[in-house]
């Protein structure tokens, strides 16, 4: 059946959300705060609607209510109080507002660095979540909101833990090693878990439909890899060196809140039935290194 759905923060995800959700025949709206954002969101078939999900006023203004909620805004400044405001705050008044006219799923993308183990250990939806980061820490009490709302008979929200996003135009790693900027920390074993955004999206459509309220999945791909594999395998694409060793003040600048991880998504597989289109960075990065390996920067 035909849903309403809005996307709060409707960006690089949202976006791929957006596409996925209209191709099935529903409704959407995306929710941004600058103006200029409304021509790709009614490109991807969406309704747009500008607002600052910080502010009530502006959600009361919304043409709801809602099927479906979303909630995918995104920090672009990195800092703690940004954090707070955009990813508490926000929650808070989203979940304020949505008490009178509760929607049927809330889902969160929250983030696999609520997880601060440095072991190389297998963490799964149990696994302790005590980052050692200010902004690890308030995208934990973030969730708590989430949660806490799941008491509520009337709100049914989810929670996406989702891993480094790559896709189409975005990949940190892929990026910085084009620019010749990347650098191998120490040895690199360090584990980096990765998810395509087409993935994500899914995860997404497959929490909207199914996701247990109250419950927390990852969103990871198949196969957690070292740092030097991930590096080894764009310079054996691209033919190119392999990135120096990151000198010891570079490594100073990058250490606080490093992790070494490996995420299972064994919860959303097995529980929910979803399963990535990417299942490893290989195949999720093929079309960008095949578009870098035609560019005549590569
Ligand atoms: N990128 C990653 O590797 C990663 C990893 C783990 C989790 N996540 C999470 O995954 C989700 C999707 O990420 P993404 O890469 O799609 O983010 P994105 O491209 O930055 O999109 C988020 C959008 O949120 C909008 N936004 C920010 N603050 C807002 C506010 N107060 N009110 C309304 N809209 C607001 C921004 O547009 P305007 O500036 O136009 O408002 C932006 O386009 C986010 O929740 C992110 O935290 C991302």
């Amino acid at each position: 059946m035909s849903k309403r759905v809005l996307i709060c923060g409707c960006g690089y995800v949202g976006l791929e959300l957006g596409r996925q959700l209209v191709a099935a025949g529903h409704t959407v709206f995306g929710l941004r705060r600058h103006a200029a954002a409304g021509p790709e969101m009614r490109a991807a078939g969406l309704t747009p609607l500008i607002g600052d999900l910080t502010q009530p006023d502006d959600l009361r203004r919304l043409p709801g209510a809602f099927d479906w909620v979303v909630n995918t805004v995104s920090s672009t400044r990195g800092g703690a109080d940004e954090y707070r405001q955009v990813y508490l705050n926000g929650a808070r008044q989203l979940i304020a507002w949505l008490r009178d006219a509760p929607p049927t799923r809330l889902v969160y993308t929250s983030s696999t660095s609520v997880y601060g183990q440095t072991d190389g250990q297998w963490v799964d939806e149990t696994a302790a979540t005590t980052p050692d980061t200010e902004t690890g820490r308030l995208l934990v009490a973030t969730e708590n909101e989430f949660l806490a709302a799941a008491d509520s008979p009337t709100l049914q929200p989810v929670v996406l833990r989702v891993a480094g996003i790559y896709g189409p135009g975005r990949g940190y790693l892929f990026q910085q090693f084009v620019r010749g900027e990347a650098r191998l920390q120490g040895t690199g074993s360090r584990c980096l878990n990765m998810i395509h955004r087409d993935d994500v999206a899914g995860a997404l459509s497959t929490a909207l439909e199914r996701g247990i309220p109250g419950q927390v999945y990852n969103v990871v791909d198949d196969e957690p890899v070292s740092q030097f594999d991930v590096l080894h395998w764009f310079a054996a694409q691209l033919g190119r060196p392999l990135p120096p060793v990151a000198t010891a003040a570079e490594a100073a600048g990058r250490k606080r809140g490093l992790t070494d991880k490996r995420v299972s998504n064994r919860r959303l597989r097995t529980e929910l039935g979803w399963a990535p289109r990417y299942p490893n960075f290989r195949t999720g990065y093929a079309a960008e290194v095949a578009a870098a390996q035609n560019s005549p920067a590569a």
